[in-house]
């Protein structure tokens, strides 16, 4: 039986084979193009292997994904119909929930304006709403968003979940469903936006969206850049509607040069940072993966695709 890494960009290849044969010192462990027998892989942990060279592993068991989201793995109906099986690793939802934190108290505590008054000598203070009468809530109530919600709990906010279908957070007020997500957006003075990028997620954050948020709020986007319509956003920041927004993840990737979004005053823009996966815990978690399928059981969270994630 042979476990295959494949992986090009973002990750440490030598230190997720040294992670992989640490869990699995009888089986062989081999790394993307290097394939000695394709009948032999039968799990396949893998990044951005292009999906049509996954038809050559005619015995696969499962693929394991190294990363939350799994939409750069096209054409979807091509990869084999194995578990596809994502990967939500603690670690990396907690460093998702603290770059969230930061923005958030960033934008309410108004440190974009403390910065371009320090250019300017101005020593001039601003009140701002009280913590506990603000709300952040988090666009994709799922297990990263869980987290950046308890975290914003934590801190003395009030937290607001929007999911596709109901879930109860304790602490949290739920809105779930598309008939809800205007309502759930008009609350929230900051949203921070987890969705996955699938077919009903594509822009819909767009004017509409944006129109039901309250003036002068924010967007912190750690989920798909397309769930946003970016001339939507550059709009609503120049009109005032919004006063800010933080974007880890664009569209394109990285974003190209002349993107009028570098440029914007009112945009801060970070290159996909908000957590990087650490080989050590997610071939941990990717080992149990693999041993429950051994044992004929199902391993977690394995995409539904039906709705894409
Ligand atoms: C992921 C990501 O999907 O890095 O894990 O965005």
């Amino acid at each position: 039986m042979t476990i295959l890494y494949a992986a090009t960009a973002y990750y440490n290849g030598e230190q997720w084979m040294a992670e992989l044969n640490k869990w699995f010192p009888d089986e062989i462990v081999e790394r993307w193009p290097d394939v000695a027998d394709p009948d032999a892989v039968e799990y396949l942990v893998c990044w951005d292997l292009d999906v049509k060279e996954m038809a050559a592993f005619t015995n696969l068991k499962a693929i394991l994904v190294a990363g939350a989201g799994i939409n750069h793995l096209q054409p979807f109906e091509d990869i084999p119909n194995v578990p596809l099986v994502r990967l939500v690793d603690p670690a990396v939802a907690g460093d998702i929930a603290n770059y969230a934190m930061h923005w958030a108290i960033h934008f309410h505590r108004h440190m974009p304006t403390y910065a371009q008054q320090q250019r300017a000598a101005e020593f001039i203070r601003h009140p701002y709403a009280g913590t506990g009468e603000t709300t952040i809530g988090v666009l994709g109530l799922g297990a990263i968003g869980t987290v950046i919600a308890e975290r914003a709990i934590a801190n003395g906010y009030r937290a607001a979940g929007w999911s596709r279908s109901a879930k109860s957070v304790e602490g949290v007020d739920l809105y779930a469903g598309t008939e809800q997500l205007r309502e759930f957006l008009g609350h929230c003075q900051i949203v921070v936006n987890v969705l996955p990028l699938t077919p009903a997620t594509d822009q819909v954050i767009d004017a509409d969206a944006i129109a039901a948020m309250p003036d002068g709020s924010f967007i912190i986007n750690v989920g798909r850049g397309a769930t946003i319509d970016d001339d939507a956003l550059c709009d609503a920041l120049t009109s005032g509607k919004l006063a800010g927004a933080a974007l880890d993840v664009l569209r394109e990737e990285p974003l190209p040069p002349d993107s009028p979004l570098w440029k914007h005053a009112g945009i801060f823009i970070t290159p996909h940072i908000s957590g990087f996966t650490y080989p050590e815990t997610a071939v941990a978690l990717m080992a149990a993966n693999i041993n429950r399928v051994m044992n004929g059981e199902d391993p977690f969270p394995v995409v539904d695709r039906t709705i894409g994630y």
